[in-house]
Order: C-alpha cells, then structure tokens, then sequence
C-alpha cells in the first residue's frame, strides 16, 4: 500500500511524548524539508485547546525539547497544526475530527499515543467516522498490552478495522539511527559474518542502563515493571538484530521474517537464570536520589532492574549466552552490546610469557555512537625478557566520522515511515506476540518461585546476585 499521507492526526497530541518527542520530531522533519508541504497535521485529546492554543502548545514544547539550530521554518511548521478536542471514549466527536482531517483522498496517517485501553474505542470512533477507509495507516505507541492475551487483544482489535500492512507497531529504539546500524555493521562489511557464531563468539551482554528513576509515570511503571518495559520489547528487538540470520533484502517482510525466527527461538529461561532488584536511596552524579518506594508512595514488588540469561536454541548460537540486564537508576546512562569472542585455539606467545586476551566488539548505542573492536597487539621495544602484548581498541567514534550530522530524534525516522508507508522499522504481530510469549513464560517462572526483587542502591549495578549471575559461568559485566 503505497501513498504518502497529506493528513497526520495524532492522538494523545498534548501528552508528554508528543511534546517531547513527537512533535519537535516533525518540526526537525519540517525544518530538514523532508515532509511534503502540503502534510497538514491535525492534533487531538481530551483537553480543550483550539488550534492557536496547541500551537502554542507546540511552539513550548520546540523551544524546550528542539535544539535551536534544528527549529528553522518553524511559524511555517506551526501552520501546519490544527486541534480538535476529543472524548477518545465515545463516538460523538469523531465526525467533527473527520471535518477537522478534511483530507483529500491522498492518504491519512494516524498515530495513537494513548493509553492502549483507549484503543479499542478510538478504532471504533474512527471505523464511525470513516476515518479507517480508503488509504489509512494507523501507527501505534507502546505498550502494547502488558501479555500475549492482552496483546492479542489489541491486535485484534486494531486488526478488525487495520490490515497488518496498515499497522505499525512502534518500538522506538528501531528509530534509534545507531541501531539500524547494527544490520550495517552486520551485514555491508565481509568480516564479522563468518564468525558470527558459536564457533567463535563465546558470550553476548546487552545492556540498557538508565540513571533515571519513575520520571511521574507512577501508576503506569508500577504495573509494568521493567521486564515488561523494556525487555519485551527493546532489549528483545536488540537481541533479534544481533541473531537474525542476513535477510535476503533491506526489506520490512525480509527483515521482519529473521527477527521473528530468532524470537520463537528463544528458550525458556529457568529460574536461577533471572535477577530482579528494585532501588532503595542512593546518589547518581553526586546527587542524592529517593528509593523506588518512596518516589512511589507505597510498597511495591515491581522490579526496576531485570538481569537475564537468555540463549536462542537455533544452529547459529547453540550454547552462547546472552546476557541481558537493564535498569532504573544505574550509574550511568549507557545502551551497549558486546559480543566476546573466544579465545584462540593456540598460542604461539605462551613460551615468550606473553597472554592474550579473546576478541570483544563492544558496539555503544547511546549515549554516543562508538564501535570499539579489541585486539591483541605487541607492546612496542626490544625487551629481552620476552614479548609483551597488550589489548588496545580499535575505534570507530561515529560523531568523529560523520562531522556535521545532527543526532537525529528515533521518532523522525518513524514518523516519516509512518507518512511515506514503510514497515521495515516497524514491528509485525507475529513478533509482539513471540515477544510476549517468552516474557510471559518468565513472569510465570518467578510466580511459580515467589521471587520478589532484591533491593539495590540508586547508582549501583543492580543487586550483586545479578553480578553473581554472570560470575557463575566466568562472565563480568561489561565495565564494572
Ligand atoms: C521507554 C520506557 O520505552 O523507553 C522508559 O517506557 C524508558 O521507561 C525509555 O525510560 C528509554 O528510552 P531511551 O530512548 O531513553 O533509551
């Protein structure tokens, strides 16, 4: 279904990710000439704003959210919006966002940014209103759902009026430009490929560490917990990067066909392969930070930390672990995956004294972009007493090897794929729902044990059986 949309509607338009991310990433997209002129956008929600009032609105949120050199054109970008306040929850009012659309038959994207029990109802408004006919795609923001059933739910609900080549599921660390360029890394260069495997790769970490803590998404976090926030689906679409097999194409079908295989590959994580911990007090950068149950008001099982050991059971990666762990209020904010590659079979330097250490490519995700390969080499000099190596990283700093290049919002890619139609950077529901299936096996897991969370200090690595959990098998933890 090939179109691009002259009619953005955005519900949820006065929420926090619109003012934070949604809309200075369409005004970044504006600026950059990248959106048709004539795409109007029509915002909408529950408070009762007019169109001068979200514009305002939005021109607030540009100015705190968008780097200045990045708001060009931006009276022209504010042309652009218009609002309609809306009960998403009943049908009247739905017929008035259609008139507000005024489209033109070239094609209308929707992005839901609600929360997913407002779903149900706006499909319904929308089926009402005509607003799901003729070329319509509709994208929608996490979470979605909170398990397979639930998910299931959804997508059968936004099924009856989407086709699945009409939907597209935001994950938005698939917009995240550092991540596409894991499949670069993968798959445009001729040297890691054939060792990509557990011939020569001996473990994977994944880590998602975040110095922040609930940030006011109180009510919202303590039912989701970690697991379900950011392993279901950002950790989880990392790791199917990193194990797909190379898809015959840079193409959604192709590409959403490898991910799918290594996620119904995942096996059941046992027991004593998890770690879950929640934050008491503790400081970060020096700052004294609340423990999770005060920041919350009450006690709470919900875990902020998850460490996981995972394998995927296919040909490829047949006993290599991987190992996940992510966090609120770590030491640091940091996005990494590391690949460590076994030792080599034989050393010629044993008899001169000399060690070496296996291969490790740690690819950083965020903060900054850094692909850092180390590799033995000879400490330089004449010594008598032997050869000395030492392991010293090969880098690529992406910042120094694209001067110039802004550090693009994850959302602008997305919201341009959702008004030019391409899914490649989207999730497909047979993945949400392997996703779902693997952590609902490992909620039941921790049920079935009464495993409660082990408490850490704010500015610490998680609980220390998380470090255990990786010592056991002669693992540490990437920099700690
Ligand atoms: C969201 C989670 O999906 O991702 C948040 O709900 C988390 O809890 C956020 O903070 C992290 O995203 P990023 O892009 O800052 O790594």
């Amino acid at each position: 279904m090939s179109f691009t949309a002259d009619r953005l509607l955005l519900f949820g338009a006065t929420g926090d990710l619109s003012q934070r991310m949604l809309l200075p990433s369409l005004a970044a997209l504006h600026a950059d000439s990248l959106i048709d002129d004539n795409l109007k956008i029509v915002g909408t929600a529950r408070s009762d704003l007019d169109d001068n009032g979200f514009r305002n609105f939005a021109r607030e949120a540009l100015e705190k959210y968008l780097p200045a050199n990045r708001r060009g054109g931006m009276a022209d970008f504010l042309n652009r919006l218009s609002y309609q306040p809306l009960d998403a929850t009943t049908l009247e009012g739905y017929q008035d966002l259609a008139k507000k659309a005024d489209r033109t038959g070239n094609g209308l994207a929707i992005f839901l940014s609600t929360a997913p029990s407002l779903f149900e109802p706006t499909i319904a408004g929308l089926q009402s209103a005509g607003l799901a006919d003729g070329d319509v795609r509709i994208g929608l923001e996490k979470p979605l759902g909170t398990s397979l059933e639930t998910s299931c739910e959804i997508n059968d609900a936004v099924a009856a009026a989407f086709s699945e080549d009409r939907t597209f599921r935001i994950d938005h660390y698939l917009g995240k430009e550092t991540v596409q360029n894991l499949l670069a890394l993968r798959f445009a260069n001729i040297l890691f490929e054939p060792i990509w495997n557990s011939n020569y790769i001996e473990h994977v970490q994944i880590t998602v560490a975040e110095t922040v803590g609930l940030e006011g998404r109180v009510g919202f976090y303590n039912d989701a917990g970690a697991l379900r926030d950011m392993v279901q689906n950002h950790m989880l679409q990392l790791l199917a990067l990193v194990c797909m097999e190379p898809p015959t194409d840079f193409d959604a079908t192709a590409i959403r066909d490898e991910k799918v295989k290594v996620l119904r590959a995942l096996r059941q994580v046992a027991a004593d392969e998890t770690v879950t911990g929640q934050y008491r007090s503790g400081a970060i950068d020096g700052q004294s930070v609340p423990g999770y149950d005060d920041e919350l008001g009450e006690d709470s099982d919900t875990e902020t930390f998850v460490a996981i050991k995972a394998h995927v059971d296919n040909w490829r990666w047949k006993g290599v672990p991987i190992y996940l762990r992510t966090g609120k209020r770590l030491p640091e904010r940091v996005t990494e995956i590391v690949v460590q590659f076994r030792c080599i079979p034989h050393s010629i330097f044993g008899s001169l004294g000399a060690t070496t250490q296996p291969n490790r490519l740690v690819i950083g995700i965020q903060p900054e972009e850094n692909i850092t390969l180390n590799m033995m080499t000879k400490v330089p000099g004449l010594g008598r007493d032997g050869v000395r190596l030492r392991e010293v990283p090969l880098n690529i700093a992406m910042p120094d090897a694209f001067v110039g290049q802004h550090r693009r919002i994850a959302y602008e890619r997305l919201l341009l794929d959702l008004i030019e139609g391409d899914q490649t950077l989207f999730v497909r529901r047979d993945e949400v729902e392997a996703q779902w299936e693997w952590i609902d096996a490992i909620r039941a897991t921790w049920n079935e044990s009464g495993l409660t969370p082990k408490t850490y200090n704010a500015g610490n690595w998680g609980p220390s059986a998380a470090i255990a959990l990786a010592e056991r098998d002669g693992v540490s933890w990437h920099d700690e």
